[in-house]
């Protein structure tokens, strides 16, 4: 009798013919795909039952103070994604050199960075202007009596940290045996 090349009845290595080769395949993907389902759901209803509390706020390191010169500006982004222009506006290597202020504009969005020669934050898209602590002075955002939100700096030990809220960090690995 002639035995076609594709004869799903073949043995294969092993003792397993190729159909039942095929169907221990398909059962392992299936389940490969139901765990990683099954995974992504459990992340999901963690994240949904033990969200992280908003109040909670973090230290995060931003620099040596002496990377900094006088007028520099550095963009910092929080773990939760928001935009913060950094800038040192003072010759001193304490805190009262640097503020820490939202980036985004308030007025439609763009980003505002700090111009040590001017005195001033600045917004390119509608020269929006804000003092060097962040109150509107000029363009939409000054006219609307708009300012930019501010965040806590300390220095310790040559080094710059700005608090931030922790939402968008991992939770604590403690946390979530607890669960
Ligand atoms: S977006 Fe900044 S002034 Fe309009």
């Amino acid at each position: 009798m002639h035995k076609s090349d594709f004869d799903p009845e073949e043995s294969a290595p092993g003792g397993l013919t190729r159909r039942g080769w095929i169907g221990t395949l398909g059962a392992l993907a299936m389940t490969g795909g139901l765990l990683a389902g099954y995974g992504t759901f459990a992340a999901y209803a963690l994240r949904f039952l033990y969200p992280p509390r908003p109040q909670d706020k973090v230290w995060l390191l931003v620099a040596p103070v002496a990377s900094f010169a006088k007028g520099d500006n550095l963009s910092f982004r929080t773990p939760s994604g928001a935009k913060v222009a950094i800038a040192r506006q003072g010759d001193s290597e304490d805190v009262e050199s640097f503020i820490a202020l939202g980036s985004t504009c308030p007025h439609l969005g763009c980003q505002v960075f700090w111009e040590g020669q001017n005195n001033r934050f600045f917004c390119p898209c509608h020269n929006g202007e804000f003092d060097p602590s962040g109150k509107g002075i000029g363009g939409p955002p000054g006219e609307a009596g708009q300012s930019l939100p501010r965040y806590p700096l300390k220095v310790e030990t040559g080094l710059l940290y700005i608090q931030v809220p922790a939402e968008g960090l991992p939770q604590p690995r403690a946390e979530l045996e607890q669960v």
